[in-house]
């Protein structure tokens, strides 16, 4: 595809015509907050709503995920009002995210924490009631498990395990704010048809809802 010229913060910037505002912006080194989006994810999820931009002529602002670029684009990603909602949806986040930092695997290769320090947004949920979905977490499998409650819906795991794997073993599961990752089934990780001779969901997770238990 050709490429398009366009600005991002008064840089410009040369993208193939359609490809997504946030891929362009991280290759020419400017950084936009984002934990749903993978580069391979079509269509785009976009359930995180931290990766807001504005875009000239348009009347509010998009998310850079599921925006494609396009010849004479003016896009500005940052700004007070930016950064008032990437702080509203990152607190949001965390108000049903289980802040067990000292005993998570994730660690520092935590999205959360990274986001945190990239925004100077804190990792406590400013006012917000905390809303754990206080689920089980399912340590059945010998190589893998799932604890629920430091999800975020970003829903990688579902799709890398069904778009890439071609296994389909993770899905979302009930509605709302009963929404959770489960299997198909909700029968235990251990019971599934999944030898676990990839991990790519936990390698993907960002959250460390998804846990390794072999080295
Ligand atoms: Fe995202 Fe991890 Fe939750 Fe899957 S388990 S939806 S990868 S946070
Ligand atoms: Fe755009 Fe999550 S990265 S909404």
């Amino acid at each position: 595809m050709a490429d398009v010229t366009f600005t991002i913060d008064g840089q410009t910037v040369a993208a193939p015509e359609g490809e997504k505002i946030l891929w362009a912006a991280q290759r020419a080194g400017i950084h936009i907050p984002h934990l749903c989006a993978h580069p391979d994810r079509e269509p785009p999820f976009g359930s995180c709503r931290l990766c807001y931009v504005d875009v000239e002529g348009r009347s509010g602002p998009v998310t850079a995920c599921t925006e494609p670029v396009a010849e004479g684009l003016v896009v500005t990603t940052r700004s007070e009002r930016l950064d008032r909602l990437v702080r509203a949806g990152f607190e949001l986040l965390m108000s049903t995210h289980d802040l067990d930092c000292k005993v998570c695997p994730a660690k520092r290769s935590c999205g959360l924490r990274t986001i945190s320090r990239q925004t100077k947004v804190k990792l406590r949920s400013g006012d917000l009631a905390k809303l754990l979905p206080n689920l089980p977490v399912d340590d059945s499998h010998d190589a893998f498990g799932l604890n629920p409650n430091r999800c975020i819906l970003c829903g990688l795991c579902v799709w890398v395990c069904a778009e890439q794997v071609g296994r389909g073993i993770l899905d979302f599961a009930h509605r709302g704010l009963g929404t959770h990752i489960s299997t198909f089934d909700g029968e235990p990780l251990a019971a599934q048809a999944c030898d676990a001779d990839c991990l790519a969901c936990v390698d993907i997770c960002p959250t460390g809802a998804l846990f390794r238990k072999i080295p």
